[in-house]
């Protein structure tokens, strides 16, 4: 195939940041997405409904002129999170989810929620106001090894929280496992999950092999080859339950390329190039658009978008590097080609 026409896809799970960030980045997202949900993990968090509206404006602001990219905004958990908040949330046509960190699990989760239980009565009044709840599923247990973290927390935590709330619409947010493919394939409808790019293409080796590849460092951390695949046949499957998220999470090159380098790969620039390139892989390009397009509008209840996007069978190089005005933004396969454009 040459040329693939779709119906223009969302990202169901993106980092923007703020300031020269969220300006540098976020013309790379509108120029692929019509929507996006936009992560609340800011310094400090996005927990509230007046916060979550500001921070709508300051997106809204710095969007290129014309651009008609809608950010569908979230909220950050936290062990003081009120009810009153909850159905503030649901009154408001901007607010679209809430976003549990375990606390420490990743960038920005220092604020997040220590135990789960902590927060049932507020699942309950997500579940009550039909608020779709999203989970970086990982425990912090330091026992645990970090490959199992995803596991582990969908076994100690999810499974008692997907009983208790049967009703509770539940994204698990960027799947790295086989298990987590079966946890969300076994649950009902009212479980979904979003996939990223670098899992579909990538195993831990891209991040280990030969010397160790910090722009490959993301959580929940890249698995065995075994969980990619996994990944890939959920992705390809049409099951509606999987959807796009691509976790674009950019840092600025000294803080990735660092002793303590952080975690998040920056995508946003070729998100939709890395998606083919996976689907096509696996010839399955004929499922990228409900994977990308329709599956994630229909579990939060959006209408589909109706214009379209192009992508061609063009080899073209990835930028080096972006200046964000603070300092280099890096994307993922930096200076390398890639055989689809989005045009
Ligand atoms: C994300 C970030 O940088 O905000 N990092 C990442 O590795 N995915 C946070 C997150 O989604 O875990
Ligand atoms: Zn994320």
């Amino acid at each position: 195939m040459e040329k693939l026409i779709i119906t223009r896809p969302d990202d169901w799970h993106l980092h923007l940041r703020n300031g020269g960030m969220l300006k540098t980045v976020l013309p790379h997202t509108a120029r692929q997405f019509a929507r996006a949900i936009v992560m609340p993990n800011l310094r400090p968090p996005i927990t509230t409904v007046e916060q979550a509206l500001s921070y709508r404006n300051e997106i809204l602001a710095a969007l290129p002129p014309g651009s008609a990219f809608e950010p569908l905004m979230t909220l950050y958990l936290t062990g003081s999170t009120s009810l009153a908040e909850v159905k503030a949330a649901s009154e408001s046509e901007h607010i679209h989810a809430f976003k549990l960190y375990p606390a420490g699990a990743t960038t920005n989760s220092d604020a997040g929620v220590a135990d789960p239980k902590q927060i049932y009565p507020i699942l309950e009044a997500l579940q009550k106001y039909d608020l779709p709840f999203l989970v970086h599923g990982e425990v912090v247990d330091p026992e645990i090894d970090i490959f199992d973290r995803e596991r582990v927390f969908l076994e100690t935590h999810l499974a008692d929280i997907v009983k208790q709330f049967p009703a509770l619409r539940i994204v698990v947010e960027h799947l790295t496992t086989q298990d987590a493919v079966e946890f969300v394939t076994e649950a009902g409808p009212q479980v979904a999950a979003t996939i990223t790019p670098q899992h579909l293409l990538y195993n831990r080796n891209a991040l280990l092999v030969g010397g160790i590849k910090p722009h490959y460092y993301c959580l929940p951390i890249l698995k065995r080859e075994q969980h990619r695949q996994a990944l890939v046949n959920a992705a390809i499957s049409g099951n509606p339950k999987f959807f796009l998220g691509t976790d674009s999470a950019p840092h600025l090159q000294h803080l990735k390329e660092h002793a303590c380098g952080c975690a998040g790969c920056y995508s946003a620039p070729l998100a939709l190039e890395l998606y083919a390139e996976a689907f096509e892989a696996n010839s399955a390009l004929d499922k990228l658009e409900g994977f990308a397009s329709f599956y994630g509008a229909d579990f939060y209840g959006l209408p589909r978008n109706s214009e379209s996007v192009t992508l061609t069978k063009t080899t073209w190089t990835v930028p080096t590097d972006f200046d964000t005005g603070e300092g280099l933004l890096v994307p993922l396969r930096s200076g390398e080609q890639l055989t689809w454009k989005l045009i």
